[in-house]
């Protein structure tokens, strides 16, 4: 991505509703993705395929990727934007069971996740830091044989809500075991929202400093104590040209307890037109698609920039 453009990775129909109790129809998931597609966003996570008792929420995800407006999505050729890039619609999956069903549905780009930290990688995934690295690094080699697109995610970048802070080596080890495993990129994943800038600062300092390159690192950062917004601002200008960020603020983990929704896809992108920095995405129209999204599934709209912009603040 060149200097001035960032690319959002929209995680709202995935991270955004994966933690919310009630059921959401298939059709509602879908007129999201649809209505954050026409926004002129290039990369929307879809869903995740995952066991349906760990996320009951997201246990439509085959009738949602089979459905005909996401297999059009799919399987239109792969268009360049000028402004972003390739297009992307990533699916979550945890292992190879859930690479082999969105590979049935024609995904063409998966995304892997491991904690690097024990205690959020025993609760999410069932399994030790090593192990998941093991299933990660399969999932991707045979995603890589079948041609598919993979990213990489590491959460709890600072720390874990049952073994506290995280020592920045512990991420050194899980980025460079993802890159080295062929994901073309790996999201930085601050599941807790507890960092701040300093933090961002120190980490990113600590990983490029072990031959990490900054263009092959995303920012994933939670809200929980307001800092999330700056810790994009202290990202990018530190070099990371790609940041996952939520409609409305929507998202969490069933299995962080008390950690808030990811940064507002509508507050990145205002700070970043307002610094001249290409997005490609229509605010208005996305202010607009959040308080829809709201309104429809009863949550607060938690994006400052859509409140503001539609006088609701
Ligand atoms: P397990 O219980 O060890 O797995 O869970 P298992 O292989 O024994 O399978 C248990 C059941 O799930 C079986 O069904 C499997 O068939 C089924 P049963 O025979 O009992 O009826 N199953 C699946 N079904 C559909 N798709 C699949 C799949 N795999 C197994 N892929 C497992 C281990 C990893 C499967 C489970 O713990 C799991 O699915 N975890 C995912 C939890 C999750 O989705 N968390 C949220 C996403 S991560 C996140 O939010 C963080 C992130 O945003 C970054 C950040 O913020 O830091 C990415
Ligand atoms: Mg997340």
């Amino acid at each position: 991505v060149p200097p001035a453009q960032v690319r959002i990775v929209e995680v709202g129909p995935r991270d955004g509703l994966q933690n919310i109790p009630d059921k959401i129809s298939t059709s509602t998931k879908i007129e999201l993705i649809r209505r954050l597609h026409e926004t002129g966003l290039t990369a929307i996570e879809l869903t995740s395929v995952v066991s349906p008792r760990a996320v009951p929420q997201l246990s439509d995800c085959r009738d949602l990727l089979g459905h005909s407006f996401v297999q059009d999505l799919l399987s239109s050729p792969r268009q360049q934007s000028p402004e972003a890039g390739l297009m992307r619609w990533p699916v979550l999956v945890p292992n190879v069971k859930g690479l082999e069903i969105a590979v049935q549905n024609g995904v063409r780009e998966v995304a892997v996740f491991i904690s690097a930290t024990e205690g959020f990688s025993r609760a999410n995934i069932k399994c030790s830091v090593e192990e998941g690295i093991a299933r990660a690094r399969e999932v991707t080699r045979l995603a890589t044989k079948a041609g598919l697109a993979v990213r990489g995610y590491v959460s709890c970048i600072f720390e874990d809500p049952y073994n506290g802070p995280t020592p920045h080596h512990a991420v050194l080890h899980c980025v460079k075991s993802l890159l080295d495993a062929g994901c073309h990129e790996v999201s930085l994943g601050d599941t807790l929202g507890v960092g701040s800038p300093a933090n961002v600062h120190s980490l990113l300092e600590y990983l490029t400093g072990h031959d990490i390159p900054i263009t092959r690192l995303a920012g994933h950062f939670h809200d929980t104590y307001g800092q999330a917004v700056a810790n994009v601002w202290e990202a990018y200008r530190y070099g990371v040209r790609v940041f996952d960020s939520s409609v409305a603020g929507l998202g969490g983990c069933p299995y962080a307890p008390g950690a808030k929704g990811n940064v507002a896809t509508e507050d990145v992108v205002y700070m970043f037109q307002n610094a001249g920095i290409s997005t490609g995405v229509d605010l208005t129209k996305l202010a607009e698609t959040g308080e829809w999204v709201a309104n429809e599934l009863g949550q607060i709209n938690s994006s400052r920039v859509g409140r503001a912009l539609l006088c609701k603040t």
